[in-house]
């Protein structure tokens, strides 16, 4: 929605207003908030943006007509305006707590919490399970919302906990926020503090850092510094074009106000006046309660829209809480149970390249060791050039790592005011640093590479990594290690060379014994027979991965009819571009790989029989699968494959063109989003049924 300007040429009428003006003024003000309600809480907009423009207008020009019209609570004071000198001074009448962490990664941290509860509570060992309330912990700035007879009259900061500063005017522009409670929740106590968290979410964030970025302003560490930084500001027209958020999960003082028996019950009181609550919040009964949530946020963290460090756990009724009581400053009746940070600060020691198999010079950036994610990381990569400027990465600067989930460490950004002054910026080299030749880097593309092909040793490398690595050839025991030794002594230099290791010389390398040598010389031997995709694939051919492997053996059924195929035949092939077949062509054109493929076809490699086609199933063929979690008897390779020989794709991330989400044990955020998408869901009984229709 958008901001509306003040109308200037009413004109300013001292007197009482009309009660028909009084009337329709709060006729629009509940409307306006309605609105607003519906767009920024539910999502689910119920009136066109010029609707809500026209209402706001009709309301401005009715305030500045009539000023005593204008209340606290007006939607039109949340574009902000108040420019303060400084945050005054608030006292927590009930004051603001914190509470305890257990930051145990496995499950004792919810087990002590309720041991403790049951003991402090005098509960015998066959006493039924205690209630908790379960909540997502945010991770933003913690904020007191008075509110007296329904109007929100001050919002406060945490501070010390016992004295704030006074954020109202910030406050009043999120429009998540009610100024006023809604009537639907029924009368308003004399004076009620509602208390949660403010946030940003990340992808707002991420935003919001582009446009700081642009405007070559200093960036935002996290969602939290950001959400702490609009909140405090002194002028509120800042905070207004801020995307702030809020959650409330607790109570502060009340008067006139009968609580409901349990805090679930206080936050259904908060939704149903307005108040954003979170929904992924439950009730659960004891220990094992505790653990099942826990283990379920940690699984699905990764797809909420906003940051979160872990879960709260608070014993669900109000009476048992005030037994519980506090210690020192922190109640005993909640804790908070942490996951691993997500994010941490490092610092890059260096900035080294890596050749890959097609030669491409890959920048990684050497980091301090740190524990994020759960993992400890020790480098990242920085992708190309490119991205090593848009990011500004220096060596010797300090930057946010962020690991989530199993998705591959990254740089997120720098924190420039912490930027040493003998900080290096990263060149990329000229030569290739494994060979010693050039590296071009052609205009049109990211990526610069080393022009050697497979005469550079880490090129060669790779390419044999890539020839043995579980998809391509499967040749389990040829690791990074070994090819080095196998490579740097002179033993292999082209793929049909592993076929002619014995395993006394396999014996005498680093890492190796004889068991070792026997068994990777057993897998080189087996791998002798495999399928005609597999071996397209494991030659590396630029531009051809594993669908287009497939797409190319079951269209020419044999190497030498692909071999054969000029950039005409290669692009009837499905899904075979101009780029792709011009990668092939010029595969093949080449007199050393077609010598090489003579060695490895001379060396014993014989490829399984060609199915003919299937008739792709109605119901698969030109579909897309996203799988996720355990099935309980098909592995993700065999599920995929079975899609696939149907016509069906296989895709790693669900999407609204997603068509079906196979979903086994333990699925996590894939399956979420997809029951966000309204994406069907199948089991692998209910795959298998589908893949069987004919
Ligand atoms: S309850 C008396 N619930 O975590 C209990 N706190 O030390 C008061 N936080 O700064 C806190 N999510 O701002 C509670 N669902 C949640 C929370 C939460 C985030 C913050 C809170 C406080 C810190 C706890």
């Amino acid at each position: 929605m958008t901001a509306v300007a003040v109308p200037a040429d009413a004109a300013v009428v001292n007197a009482a207003p009309p009660a028909q003006a009084s009337a329709r003024a709060k006729e629009l003000r509940a409307q306006l908030e309605a609105h607003n309600h519906s767009y920024y809480v539910l999502d689910a907009p119920t009136v066109p943006d010029a609707e809500y423009d026209r209402l706001f207008r009709e309301l401005q020009a009715l305030e500045a007509q009539y000023p005593v019209l204008l209340t606290v609570d007006s939607p039109t004071q949340r574009v902000g305006g108040k420019v303060l000198d400084e945050l005054q001074p608030v006292q927590h009448r009930v004051p603001m707590l914190s509470i305890q962490t257990e930051t145990d990664i496995e499950d004792s941290g919810a087990v002590n919490f309720d041991n403790r509860v049951r003991k402090e509570l005098g509960l015998a060992e066959d006493a039924p399970p205690v209630e908790y309330a379960v909540e997502l912990k945010f991770d933003g700035l913690a904020i007191s919302l008075r509110y007296e007879d329904g109007v929100l009259v001050q919002a406060a900061t945490r501070g010390d906990g016992a004295t704030g500063e006074d954020v109202t005017a910030n406050v009043r522009t999120i429009r998540v926020i009610p100024l006023r409670l809604h009537a639907a929740g029924g009368t308003a106590p004399k004076v009620i503090e509602v208390r949660g968290e403010i946030y940003i979410d990340r992808r707002d964030f991420e935003a919001m850092n582009a446009s700081q970025q642009a405007a070559g302003e200093k960036l935002f560490v996290n969602p939290r510094n950001a959400a702490a930084g609009c909140i405090r500001q002194l002028d509120s027209r800042i905070a207004a074009r801020r995307p702030l958020s809020f959650f409330a999960y607790g109570t502060g003082e009340s008067e006139g106000w009968t609580p409901p028996l349990t805090h679930s019950g206080v936050l259904d009181a908060f939704a149903a006046w307005g108040v954003p609550v979170n929904d992924k919040r439950a009730v659960v009964q004891g220990a094992q309660g505790l653990i099942e949530y826990h283990r379920r946020v940690g699984e699905t963290r990764n797809a909420l829209p906003f940051d979160i460090d872990g879960v709260v756990y608070k014993v669900n009724s109000l009476a048992l809480q005030q037994q519980l009581g506090f210690r020192s400053r922190e109640p005993r009746w909640a804790v908070a149970h942490k996951y691993p940070a997500q994010e941490e600060l490092t610092e890059v020691l260096d900035i080294e390249v890596q050749v890959g198999r097609t030669g491409a010079i890959t920048p990684v950036a050497r980091l301090k060791p740190v524990f994020v994610g759960g993992v400890t990381v020790t480098n990242a990569t920085l992708h190309n050039e490119d991205e090593v400027r848009r990011k500004d990465i220096h060596i010797g600067d300090t930057v946010v790592v962020r690991r989530a989930g199993d998705v591959i460490p990254e740089v997120v950004r720098v924190l420039i005011e912490r930027r040493p002054v003998d900080a290096r910026s990263f060149v990329m080299p000229q030569t290739c640093p494994s060979c010693g030749a050039a590296v071009r880097r052609d205009e049109d593309e990211a990526v610069a590479r080393c022009t050697a092909g497979l005469y550079c040793p880490a090129q060669r490398k790779q390419a044999l990594l890539h020839f043995a690595s579980r998809r391509a050839m499967d040749i389990d025991g040829l690791g990074e290690k070994i090819v080095d030794q196998l490579v740097d002594g002179g033993m292999v230099s082209t793929a049909a060379d592993i076929f002619r290791l014995e395993a006394p010389a396999l014996a005498a390398l680093e890492r190796m014994g004889d068991k070792a040598a026997a068994n990777l010389v057993q897998a080189i031997a087996q791998c002798r027979d495999t399928t005609l995709a597999r071996f397209i694939y494991a030659l590396g051919i630029r531009n051809v991965g594993e669908s287009t492997a497939r797409d190319l053996a079951a269209h020419f059924r044999s190497i030498d009819g692909l071999m054969a195929a000029d950039g005409m035949r290669l692009q009837q092939v499905t899904d075979v571009g101009p780029i792709v077949a011009q990668s092939v062509a010029a595969f093949f054109a080449d007199g050393h790989n077609r010598e090489v493929i003579a060695a490895l076809l001379a060396a014993g490699i014989h490829f399984a029989p060609i199915a003919e086609p299937q008739a792709p199933a109605p119901g698969v063929a030109g579909k897309t699968f996203v799988l996720t979690g355990t099935l309980p008897t098909l592995t993700r390779d065999e599920a995929k494959a079975r899609i696939e020989a149907k016509g069906g794709k296989v895709s790693g991330s669900v999407s609204k063109k997603t068509h079906y989400v196979v979903a086994g044990e333990e699925a996590g955020g894939k399956l979420t989003k997809a029951q966000e998408l309204g994406v069907a869901i199948l089991d692998e009984a209910a795959l298998t049924e589908l893949l069987n229709e004919i």
